[in-house]
């Protein structure tokens, strides 16, 4: 496996691949990199020639006071996981090459309804940042295929999105989320969890399981579950931050008509800040 860190490596490399005919897949990551992300690397490899996966801590989609400093940067062992994945390629920027005039002079892509609410309403900008790297990084690679994973799905919902206003010529793969044993949701950030928040943490993905077999049955009083939810998740020592229950496909909220439905959720537990969801058809 080869690493690049510069663009102008980068597109020599993609270059060499588009005249040998290769079909590119993308993986795009912040590192650190976990079963979760090596299943999006399997998955890429399936649907292209050569896999492209990007680590880059990206600092716009960090709001001020998150852990943009404190998120962890383990390139060497991410390398060596990627290479026993079958992985092609690892580009590795630095923040100077991707923001060479810094943030504030950066052009940005954002995108409107399906950014605002659930984490785009706790983490404002937030999306903002994602879709305008991402954005960069389709330019810069150029992929035939990406692949992300379902546990961020609003942020699959504005990729999504923002391949489609913006004729973006690439298909957009979403995975489901890869969970440890007791269910709770791959991610880097479980590595800031006490031992203690650790046992705690599952109870996130056991809210939303119940909240979905509720839905799945037929129970349409999505106030009420939310509510409970957010309850269930206190009395188990979380700090909710939203329980959402809307259509999968809009992200607003959850009308009894529909029959595809999601429900969202963010809970703090200490200082670290966790994600799931959990979809029903019915
Ligand atoms: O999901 C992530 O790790 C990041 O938000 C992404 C998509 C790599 C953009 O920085």
């Amino acid at each position: 496996m080869r690493t690049v860190h510069t663009i102008k490596e980068l597109r020599a490399v993609i270059r060499s691949y588009r005249t040998q005919g290769k079909r590119v897949g993308l993986v795009p990551t912040m590192g650190n990199l976990h079963k979760g992300h090596l299943a999006l690397v399997r998955r890429a490899r399936e649907a292209s020639d050569v896999v492209v996966t990007s680590i880059f801590v990206n600092p716009m989609q960090f709001g001020a006071g998150e852990d943009l400093d404190a998120y962890p940067r383990t390139l060497a062992d991410d390398q060596r996981k990627l290479e026993a994945e079958g992985n092609t390629l690892l580009f590795a920027p630095t923040v100077q090459d991707v923001y060479p005039d810094g943030l504030a002079r950066q052009t940005q892509v954002v995108v409107p309804e399906v950014s605002e609410g659930h984490c785009g309403a706790s983490r404002p900008g937030h999306f903002d940042g994602v879709a305008t790297v991402v954005t960069m990084l389709f330019n810069m690679v150029q992929p035939d295929v990406a692949v992300f994973g379902e546990k961020d799905y609003q942020q699959l919902a504005v990729i999504r999105k923002l391949v489609q206003d913006l004729f973006i010529p690439v298909d957009v793969i979403g995975l489901p989320t890869m969970r440890e044993t007791d269910g709770l949701a791959m991610s880097s950030r479980n590595g800031y969890l006490s031992s203690s928040e650790r046992k705690v943490a599952p109870a996130l993905h056991r809210v939303l399981s119940e909240t979905g077999k509720s839905i799945a049955e037929g129970n349409d009083d999505f106030a009420t579950l939310e509510a409970t939810a957010r309850e269930k998740l206190i009395a188990e020592g979380l700090r909710p931050d939203y329980f959402n229950i809307v259509n999968s496909l809009t992200l607003k909220p959850a009308t009894p008509g529909d029959r595809q439905i999601t429900a969202l959720a963010a809970a703090f537990l200490g200082t670290t800040r966790l994600i799931d969801n959990l979809s029903v058809e019915r």
